[in-house]
């Protein structure tokens, strides 16, 4: 409830003012250097390296950002999602651009940093960094943090915690980090001149951040099922996803149904897309529908993965049978 109000405020914000934000007096008060991911990481090198791979580490570098701010008037605006200050400053609400280390795109303290303190889980006492306790940082509470940056239709991008709001599915016990950030057990911390851990292993989240890049996962995205009803055979796919898919709007689905006989040979095949112009809803199961071919035994389902046209990986290939 809290992230679906967070939210409609965010998007009453957008794009009404678009100037920056004045500076705070809030700001970051550690020097720019102690709160880069490689300071953080002297101390946490296993989130460091989780975090090193992920879209969010490469938000600013990323060669399609670059090329995409070229001729944009209001190039500021785009930086405010993809180089952010604190997003626990505006919690819910597009985050301000950082005037340092752009590079570093949306970094450890992006996240975890208000002022002086560093906000997690648990407010352990260390001399390293002030700490708070924040429930933003919970399973539920971290979807607002998320929502600040993801709820809005901008660029190629489409909304997907709005629709996740929409969909109540807070309330329904889900969160994207249930199922983007998957439940880890490990020291928080090391002795930086030792490296040994600091304190014993505690339940986190890898902040690895699993996404369409990983085909197991973008995989786990459709449920699929069919059935013979009469003379037509029925596949539905079922969104299992947190929100519409795919999320933007250069990513597509490619879906090829092949019926196939006793001996497994190919008696026929089918393509289907799934793209932008006909997403799959949050919930929605899709029916694809073809006509039996005589002979027909089971299906061979193969699910693509494309960008911008270009071939990222196969994420199913399975034969099903016919319930
Ligand atoms: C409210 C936050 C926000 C703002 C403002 C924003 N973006 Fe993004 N951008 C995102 C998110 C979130 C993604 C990742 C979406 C995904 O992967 O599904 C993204 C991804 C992208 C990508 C990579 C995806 C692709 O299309 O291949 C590009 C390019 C991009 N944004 C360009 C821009 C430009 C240009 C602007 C300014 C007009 C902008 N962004 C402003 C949040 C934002
Ligand atoms: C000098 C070492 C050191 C540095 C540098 C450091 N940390 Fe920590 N951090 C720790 C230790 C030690 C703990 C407590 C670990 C424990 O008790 O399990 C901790 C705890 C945390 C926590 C958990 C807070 C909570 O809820 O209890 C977060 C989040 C965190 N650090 C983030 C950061 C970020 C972000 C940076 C960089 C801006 C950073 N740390 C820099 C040593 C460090
Ligand atoms: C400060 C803004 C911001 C916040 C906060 C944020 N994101 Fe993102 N996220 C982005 C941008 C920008 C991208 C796209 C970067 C690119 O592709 O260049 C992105 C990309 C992603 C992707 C796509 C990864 C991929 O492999 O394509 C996932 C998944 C994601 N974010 C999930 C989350 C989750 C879960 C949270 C909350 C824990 C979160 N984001 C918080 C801005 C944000
Ligand atoms: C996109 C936002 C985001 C970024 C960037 C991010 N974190 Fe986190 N971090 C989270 C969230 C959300 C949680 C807690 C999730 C939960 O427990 O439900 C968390 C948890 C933690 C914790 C507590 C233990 C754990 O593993 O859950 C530590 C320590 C931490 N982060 C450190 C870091 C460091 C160091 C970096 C940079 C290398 C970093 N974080 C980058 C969002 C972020
Ligand atoms: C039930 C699991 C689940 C939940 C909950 C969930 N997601 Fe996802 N998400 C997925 C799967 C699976 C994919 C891969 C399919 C795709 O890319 O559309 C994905 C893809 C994404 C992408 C990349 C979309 C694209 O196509 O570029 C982003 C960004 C993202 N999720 C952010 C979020 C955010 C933010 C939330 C919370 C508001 C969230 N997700 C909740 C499972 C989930």
């Amino acid at each position: 409830m809290r992230a679906a109000v967070l939210l409609l405020v965010g998007l009453s914000v957008w794009p009404h003012h678009p100037r920056q934000q004045p500076r705070r007096a809030q700001d970051p008060a550690r020097s720019p250097a102690a709160s880069s991911p490689a300071a953080c990481g002297r101390c946490h090198p296993a989130i460091l390296q989780e975090w090193q791979g992920t879209a969010h580490a490469a938000a600013w570098t990323s060669p399609t950002y670059q090329k995409s701010l070229r001729g944009k008037e209001h190039a500021h605006y785009c930086h405010g999602c993809h180089a952010p200050g604190s997003v626990l400053d505006r919690l819910g609400h597009r985050p301000q651009v950082r005037d340092h280390d752009r590079d570093h795109g949306i970094g450890c303290a992006s996240c975890h940093q208000r002022g002086d303190t560093i906000h997690g889980p648990f407010g352990t006492t260390t001399d390293a960094h002030p700490t708070e306790r924040d429930l933003t940082f919970t399973e539920r509470g971290s979807t607002a943090l998320c929502a600040s940056c993801h709820a809005l239709a901008i660029a190629d991008v489409l909304p997907l915690a709005a629709e996740f709001a929409a969909a109540n599915l807070g309330a329904k016990g889900k969160s994207c980090v249930g199922c983007h950030m998957p439940e880890i057990l490990r020291p928080l911390a090391v002795d930086p001149t030792t490296g040994t851990p600091v304190g014993e292993p505690r339940a986190g989240r890898s902040h690895e951040l699993l996404g369409p890049g990983d085909p197991e996962f973008c995989a786990d995205a459709f449920g699929l099922r069919a059935s013979r009803q009469g003379a037509e055979i029925v596949v539905l796919v079922r969104n299992r996803a947190g929100h519409g898919v795919p999320g933007l709007q250069t990513r597509s689905f490619p879906i090829t149904v092949r019926q196939r006989d006793s001996k497994g040979q190919t008696l026929k095949e089918h393509p289907f897309v799934l793209s932008s112009d006909n997403r799959l809803l949050v919930d929605e199961e899709r029916r694809l529908v073809v006509a039996a071919v005589p002979g027909t035994l089971d299906l061979q389902i193969q699910i693509d993965h494309k960008l911008t046209g270009k071939h990222i990986a196969t994420v199913t290939n399975l034969v099903l049978e016919l319930e």
